[in-house]
């Protein structure tokens, strides 16, 4: 039976809704939070790649969360853009509502705990009292919109009977869109199967509403419990961008998408992702949090395309299909390409940008990413496509930031006292500092501390490359840490040392940003 749904109309049967929680279940790991700049040029990403519905935030987490995701709907053309609430808050339900009015298309998404575990020492409410909160809570989200999801959280660990009494209490109060997650990832692909087939033959009303996966990956299950669910019914899946997200992360987007469509044999459905922009959005999620995916991670990680073996690379290079079941292309891996050269325009440089996949960029913004791409190219003798997206996106996430990097010098060896003579723009205002430590990154480091005094502690200080050879760009990573709360920061640049200061004032941006938002601990879901 086709269903009609509020936002999407008559639904293809063999169409998969995409529902993207990067930018929730995915900001709120630890590590992942995002400033408002990243969220948006995210949410820009996650429109572009075309998820149906985009998840922003947790309205009443935080002002912050608040503002993102208000932001979002007012600016994020395409998908639905939806909100996330505790199914027993009134107020969670109104602010969610208020936050995500200003969008095209909106949903608000609530919801409570059904296991006996949560119920009893996470909740400490009765099974009863839950029904009548799912009753209440879908009700009040239908007054803000006609598109309201409901989740049963720990949903894969729920009572049979009592998931069927809860979820046709959803339906019956107005949800469309009913989702169960497997929030603590301990389900095998038979239970996730038995669970949807179960309520799809048991509760009124279900061939009226659309059923929705949603599963973490603490055992490495997700992706392969998703499968199990698109088997079993469910036309929507929730999945995160290079599967981050809570603990050991949610399914990975990529991986669902290229299943299905790699293996259309096997899995008669489809997505509207457009795959060649998967890379893309992975590695512009890696940048804006300082975590790279691991080399074989599938789909995007470095290794993912490569053929080490003799043997392989004799068959891949008589024909492709000998070891690659999908082309790199198709998910957005190109040849390595030779940039412009140091005596290449603006226009071209612009161009090259729209062609990586950046829409339009402000002219402040275009003006510092290609002074420094200049730069750049005078310094390094090959300029390739990741050294440019590293770069760019380095400036544009910066656009925001109270504390900006100016210059450095930094005087070393083996002899003298590290010394690092710094300057850096402080709420506009440009200040230096002369400081010396330990090595040139301690001097580096103890300057930032001499002009912005913070108490933070580093927790972590990690370096990579971004291309290869002697003069590839240094990716530093650095983690601070500041009354248990955690940033990640990340700076790119040919000199190491530079990348350095560059990543630690990034993460120090990204605490002042934390100061002002309320710990979402006690809320998080
Ligand atoms: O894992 C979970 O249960 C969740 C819900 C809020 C959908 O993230
Ligand atoms: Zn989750």
């Amino acid at each position: 039976m086709t269903i009609s749904h509020p936002n999407f109309g008559a639904l293809d049967p063999d169409r998969i809704i995409i529902f993207d929680t990067t930018l929730r279940d995915g900001e709120q790991s630890p590590g992942f939070s995002m400033n408002l700049t990243e969220k948006l040029r995210m949410a820009e990403a996650l429109a572009e790649l075309g998820v149906d519905v985009l998840e922003a935030g947790f309205p009443i987490a935080s002002p912050g969360d608040f503002e993102s995701v208000d932001a979002i709907a007012r600016t994020i053309k395409g998908p639905v853009i939806c909100g996330l609430a505790r199914t027993g808050g009134r107020e969670d339900i109104t602010r969610a509502g208020e936050a995500i009015r200003p969008a095209e298309r909106r949903r608000i998404h609530n919801f409570i705990s059904t296991s006996p575990l949560h119920m009893k020492y996470k909740l400490r409410m009765e099974p009863e009292t839950v029904l009548e909160a799912i009753v209440a809570g879908n009700t009040l989200a239908r007054n803000y919109t006609d598109d309201v999801e409901w989740s049963a959280e720990d949903g894969s660990r729920t009572d049979p009977d009592f998931l069927c009494r809860c979820v046709e209490a959803a339906i019956k109060a107005g949800a469309t869109t009913i989702n169960i997650p497997d929030t603590v990832g301990y389900a095998l692909p038979e239970d996730i199967a038995r669970i949807f087939t179960m309520l799809r033959e048991r509760v009124p009303g279900a061939d009226q509403v659309i059923f929705s996966a949603h599963n973490h990956n603490d055992l490495g299950l997700a992706v392969a419990n998703t499968i199990a669910a698109i088997r079993a019914g469910v036309r929507q899946v929730e999945c995160t961008i290079n599967g981050i997200g809570e603990r050991a992360g949610n399914a990975a987007l990529e991986e669902i998408v290229m299943a299905i469509r790699t293996r259309h044999d096997a899995l008669a459905w489809h997505a509207g992702i457009e795959t060649p922009k998967i890379l893309r959005t992975s590695k512009l999620l890696s940048t804006i949090t300082g975590f790279d995916v691991q080399p074989n991670k599938a789909i995007v990680g470095r290794n993912a395309f490569a053929h080490e073996s003799g043997i392989h690379q004799d068959g891949v290079l008589k024909n492709a299909a000998t070891y690659e079941i999908m082309t790199p292309e198709s998910v957005g891996w190109t040849k390595s390409s030779l940039v412009m050269g140091k005596h290449s325009g603006r226009a071209a440089f612009r161009d090259k940008l729209r062609a990586l996949g950046y829409g339009e960029i402000g002219d402040n913004q275009l003006n510092d990413a290609f002074r420094r791409f200049k730069d750049l190219a005078d310094r390094k003798k090959v300029v390739y496509d990741d050294d440019l997206i590293a770069l760019v996106d380095d400036e544009v996430m910066r656009g925001h930031d109270r504390i900006r990097f100016v210059s450095l010098d930094v005087h070393t060896g083996s002899k003298a006292k590290p010394r690092a003579e710094l300057e850096l723009e402080i709420d506009g205002v440009v200040q230096s500092a002369i400081a010396t430590g330990d090595g040139p990154v301690d001097a580096t480091f103890n300057a930032i501390r001499d002009l912005f005094a913070h108490d933070s502690v580093l927790r972590l200080y990690s370096v990579g490359a971004v291309t290869e050879g002697t003069d590839a760009q240094a990716r530093v990573t650095v983690r601070l840490e500041e009354n248990g709360k955690m940033v990640d920061g990340q700076g790119a640049d040919t000199d190491t040392i530079v990348a350095s200061a560059r990543a630690y004032v990034h993460a120090l941006n990204k605490l002042l940003v934390k100061r002002t938002r309320t710990a979402p601990e006690a809320l998080s879901a």
